[in-house]
């Protein structure tokens, strides 16, 4: 069992059933979670929800992240974005511990719609539990990584998102 951790999970609308059974899997083997949303089926902009749970992170107020959407695909990339965080997405066992051990990645993201809910707890709990070999090679590569990152200047801007959350209230979005 992985050492008791801070866990910031977040998701889109289409998987926050996953994501609640996600959550209770990790309370169940001992991880303190922190929910940064969404909360339900109402439709939204997942975006914001990588953004939280990447910011958590990186800030050290989480030990790591896991993120889903319906395919993964869209806040994996979100959650990408903020700096100091690397995130994989993931469908199997394999995949979720070697992105630990060899690149050290801190969120773990899957597609709700893709992955069954049992393998999802799963693999949430060997990337837990798994951690970073750091050898000179993976340290060179991690950093290289990381030189890449760069912050937009609004990115800390607490209305970062109004105007998409405008948007989506008028209607303007679909799935
Ligand atoms: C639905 O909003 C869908 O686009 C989302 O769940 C995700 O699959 C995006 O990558």
């Amino acid at each position: 069992m992985a050492k008791s951790q801070v866990i910031a999970i977040g998701c889109d609308h289409i998987v926050t059933d996953t994501k609640m059974r996600l959550s209770d899997s990790l309370k169940a083997h001992g991880h303190t979670v922190i929910d940064c949303g969404t909360y339900d089926n109402t439709r939204t902009h997942y975006p914001i929800y990588g953004k939280r749970v990447g910011e958590l992170v990186a800030s050290g107020e989480a030990d790591a992240g896991i993120v889903l959407c319906g395919t993964g695909i869209g806040i994996t990339n979100a959650v990408n974005k903020v700096p100091g965080v690397r995130c994989a997405l993931v469908r199997d066992m394999t995949t979720a511990v070697w992105a630990r051990r060899h690149l050290d990645a801190n969120v773990c993201g899957f597609g709700g719609r893709i992955v069954g809910e049992f393998l999802i707890n799963d693999i949430a709990e060997a990337f837990l539990a798994a951690e970073y070999e750091p050898t000179p090679e993976s340290d060179a590569l991690v950093a290289k990584i990381d030189a890449v990152e760069h912050a937009a200047s609004a990115q800390s801007d607490p209305h970062f998102f109004d105007e998409f959350l405008e948007k989506w209230d008028r209607g303007e979005y679909e799935d």
